[in-house]
């Protein structure tokens, strides 16, 4: 059975993703033995840098790059197997050999073709104002359907694949017929392509699988350190989020237990990744955003374009509100601060440090999206640095004013900042305080 007595982490993004989590979670690998992936698909994006080689990583944990290692995704991941391949054919192509380092888990469900063709027509014929503005990896259907039950394909399936066919088939005819008449339109689903396709990817993918809630049981017991890496952002939990705008997991550290397969309290440490900002893809009410030139050179200081849809990100002022909630939510104790260099040169920076809604002052993000898009923000505002600090190697070195403003962000969010990144690149980052690292010196940081 998992206690709590060893230093399991887990890393979340506070916001609406593409906080810097790939960054955060490659920087912490040293420490820790596995590194898991518990929720969400190739839906994330997560970048790490290594040198001058940049890797996005769609499906595969961050800890990938390090095949010393063991790299799991676990039950609660959903996994689109073509793009899985891409992945590790993508990076093999690139010196990265992944083999005996991964494992996928035998209970992760299966992302079929009509689940990303269901994804685009279901955006395509939504109102303007209810399209979420989703990846298109066909997250949604295929959660839904591991909801459903009867036309659910999970990875273990694929093994037995005799017994899989004829049931294959029926789902294909089914989601034909259905997805025809939902939206009025004649659907080609090929059944032959499609499960050919799938058995071609399924010899492939075979070796990887395995039970990896038992592997976690049995890693715990035997002293080694779990490092969880969660996909999307607080804000896009399927419970907790700016619903409907969200994706369709828990993307918490409060979903390690059901999406890895370990107790509760399993997680020691919860590090909340944010951005010294907010950003936003897709839909959604976004409190704080900067609609004007302040938001447009953000996005441009900060080369905010998704990882994975290449999408021009939503930007705005850190919002405290919102991160607050996310810190509660999430039991974060500690807090990664990432685009520190973004914000130099900004005379003045915000934070949003309260909500309005008709005129009253609300202390947590309301549950309707129409009240929150809504909520007039209250933006406390604070003198900027222009010193580049991307170069800066210890807190001590770093602007008064953006020491000012991190202090700011502590005190309104009520949890302390132990990393301080300033740039994309591994040795961009400053490392104040942290139980999540053992020690890890900066030299060896690179
Ligand atoms: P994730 O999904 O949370 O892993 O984040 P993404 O990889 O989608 O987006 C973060 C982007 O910011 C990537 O392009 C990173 O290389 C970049 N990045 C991370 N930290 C910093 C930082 O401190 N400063 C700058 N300028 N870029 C950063
Ligand atoms: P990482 O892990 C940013 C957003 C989409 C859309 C909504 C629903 O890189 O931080 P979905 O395809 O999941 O049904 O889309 O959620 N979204 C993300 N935005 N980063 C992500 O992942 C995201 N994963 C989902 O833009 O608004
Ligand atoms: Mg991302």
């Amino acid at each position: 059975m998992i206690g709590s007595e060893q230093e399991h982490t887990c890393v979340v993004g506070l916001a609406w993703g593409d906080e810097g989590k790939g960054k955060i979670v490659d920087l912490l690998c040293e420490s820790y033995d596995l590194v898991v992936r518990y929720n969400g698909g190739a839906n994330a994006g997560h970048t790490v840098c290594v040198g001058d080689e940049r890797f996005a990583l769609h499906l595969l944990p961050s800890g990938v790059l390090h095949p010393e290692k063991v790299s799991v995704i676990g039950p609660g991941v959903v996994i689109d197997p073509h793009a899985l391949l891409d992945e590790i054919d993508g990076l093999g192509e690139r010196g990265v050999r992944v083999g005996d380092n991964l494992r996928i888990s035998d209970r992760a469900h299966v992302v079929m073709p009509y689940h990303k063709i269901e994804d685009q027509l279901s955006e395509q014929n939504a109102h303007q104002g209810d399209r979420i503005g989703t990846t298109a990896r066909g997250i949604g259907p295929c959660y839904a359907d591991k909801m459903r039950r009867s036309s659910a394909v999970r990875i273990c399936d694929l093994v037995c694949f005799e017994t899989l066919e004829p049931r294959l088939r029926d789902i294909i005819r089914a989601k034909r017929d259905g997805l025809s008449a939902v939206y009025g339109q004649q659907i080609t689903l090929d059944s032959d392509a499609i499960v050919a396709s799938l058995r071609e990817a399924a010899e492939r993918l075979l070796p990887f699988v395995a039970d990896t809630t038992a592997l976690l049981h049995e890693a715990h017991n035997a002293g080694r350190r779990i490092l969880f890496e969660g996909a999307n952002g607080t804000l896009l939990d399927i419970d907790h989020g700016t619903y409907p705008f969200v994706t369709s997991s828990g993307t918490t550290a409060n979903s390690v237990a059901p999406g890895a397969g370990v107790p509760a309290r399993t997680v020691a440490n919860v590090l909340g990744v944010t951005k010294a900002y907010a950003t936003r893809v897709g839909k959604g009410p976004f409190a704080s955003e900067l609609d004007n030139d302040i938001g447009d050179r953000i996005r441009k200081q900060g080369n905010e374009y998704g990882t994975t849809t290449g999408r021009p990100r939503r930007c705005g002022w850190f919002d405290a509100v919102a991160t607050g909630y996310s810190v509660r939510l999430g039991g974060v104790t500690e807090i990664a601060l990432m685009h520190l260099d973004t914000l130099a040169g900004f005379e003045r920076v915000g934070i949003c440090v309260g909500y309005r809604l008709d005129g009253r002052e609300v202390t947590a993000p309301p549950a309707h999206a129409d009240q929150l898009e809504r909520v007039e923000p209250v933006f406390e505002m604070l003198d900027g640095w222009s010193e580049d600090p991307s170069r800066v190697e210890s807190l001590d070195a770093l602007p008064d004013n953006a020491k000012r403003y991190m202090e700011r962000i502590e005190t309104a969010v009520g949890v302390p900042i132990t990393i301080v990144s300033v740039g994309p690149e591994r040795s961009q980052t400053i490392i104040a305080d942290t139980r999540t690292m053992t020690a890890v010196p900066r030299a060896t940081v690179t």
